[in-house]
């Protein structure tokens, strides 16, 4: 009897021991590292220099980032946001687009880098008119709190492919960073009409075969009417684009290999926008049941991306496949000369 008695007081010491080392652990780990916080990037006007220096923990700029988000949501007081010197800032690099590149996973494998702050949600600040005449503090209060040193990057796929956005940045700042991710036309064409599909379904509603839509059928050629061809014409927007902003200031980022290896082209990132390498192998992982990559913040904290991207594409006709390859070939070469990098499309 006493010795039963005392095993479950021995049982109840260690779940009551284990407890309050877990909150114990839990509370350093969050805690402790951000008391350590020092600034690994002091940016001012302008990006800082790639430098090794000054590591500091990957998770403890996201505990930050968390903590800015938190104040946001209760809708803490000017003071408190103050204190934790959280600010506002419009955005350094802005993903431009392209629609169905990978423009998510962009976002968000980026700002796994603790200096980066994602706008979480499509601002469409400059391709809509409605926003666009709320003039730029909107744009500016949509923005997430960040820290001085940090930078902000948003994206809104449309920005890309309309007329009137070029023009209305470079008023804005001209010396912004553009992020342009592409994957072989034909390829994203099949995944632009995939998700057109899928809200049509949704809506009970039918809608076009693929096949149907690409090629005009009084011509039979391919339909540069459809929409979702067009956009893959790349070269025809970015030469747009290049009114306003030099070369320079665009990096292409490859989508395809962005689902296949992300982490160099997450360098090659890092790299333009003169930041100091931190997303490693470890923050990505590939998920064999999504089929794709996923992020991983910390030991606590890893996610996928949602449903929604890596959409299950639908057969298409190889003639129509091969016809849509043949269009974009001279497109094709057009952009790997504007733009220097060359891509294994046919
Ligand atoms: P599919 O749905 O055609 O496969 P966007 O975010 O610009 O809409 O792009 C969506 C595409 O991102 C998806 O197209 C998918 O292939 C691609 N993608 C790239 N990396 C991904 C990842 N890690 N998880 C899910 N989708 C990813």
């Amino acid at each position: 009897m006493l010795f039963s008695q005392q095993q479950w007081l021995r049982q109840k010491f260690f779940v009551l021991g284990s407890l309050v080392l877990g909150s114990l652990f839990f509370l350093v780990v969050r805690e402790g590292t951000l008391d350590r916080l020092h600034l690994i990037c002091p940016i001012k006007d302008r990006l800082c220099p790639a430098d090794t220096s000054g590591q500091m923990p990957l998770h403890t700029l996201q505990l930050k980032q968390a903590l800015g988000l938190k104040l946001h949501r209760r809708n803490r007081t000017r003071e408190q946001l103050r204190t934790h010197h959280l600010i506002k800032q419009l955005p350094r690099a802005i993903i431009i687009g392209v629609r169905k590149g990978g423009t998510r996973a962009l976002l968000e494998m980026l700002s796994l880098h603790p200096a980066v702050v994602k706008a979480s949600q499509e601002v469409h600040f400059f391709d809509n008119e409605k926003n666009y005449a709320r003039g730029v503090d909107w744009y500016l209060k949509k923005m997430p709190f960040s820290f001085p040193h940090q930078i902000t990057v948003e994206k809104s796929p449309a920005y890309f492919i309309t007329e009137e956005v070029p023009e209305r940045i470079f008023k804005m700042n001209s010396s912004i960073k553009l992020l342009l991710i592409v994957r072989e036309p034909t390829t994203r064409t099949v995944s632009d009409y995939t998700q057109v599909l899928e809200g049509k379904e949704h809506k009970n509603k039918t809608y076009n075969k693929f096949e149907e839509l690409v090629v005009d059928t009084n011509t039979c050629e391919v339909n540069t009417k459809y929409k979702a061809v067009r956009t893959s014409i790349y070269s025809k927007y970015l030469e747009h684009w290049l009114k306003f902003f030099p070369i320079e200031q665009f990096h292409i980022v490859d989508g395809d290999s962005l689902i296949t290896d992300p982490l160099p082209e997450l360098k090659l990132v890092e790299r333009f926008l003169n930041l100091p390498s931190r997303i490693s192998q470890y923050n990505l992982y590939f998920n064999a049941t999504r089929g794709f990559f996923c992020l991983r913040f910390n030991f606590m904290f890893s996610k996928c991306l949602a449903d929604s991207k890596g959409r299950i594409h639908p057969d298409v006709n190889p003639s129509i496949k091969e016809k849509l390859r043949r269009f974009f070939h001279p497109f094709n070469q057009k952009f790997y000369q504007i733009t220097g990098r060359t891509f294994n499309w046919p």
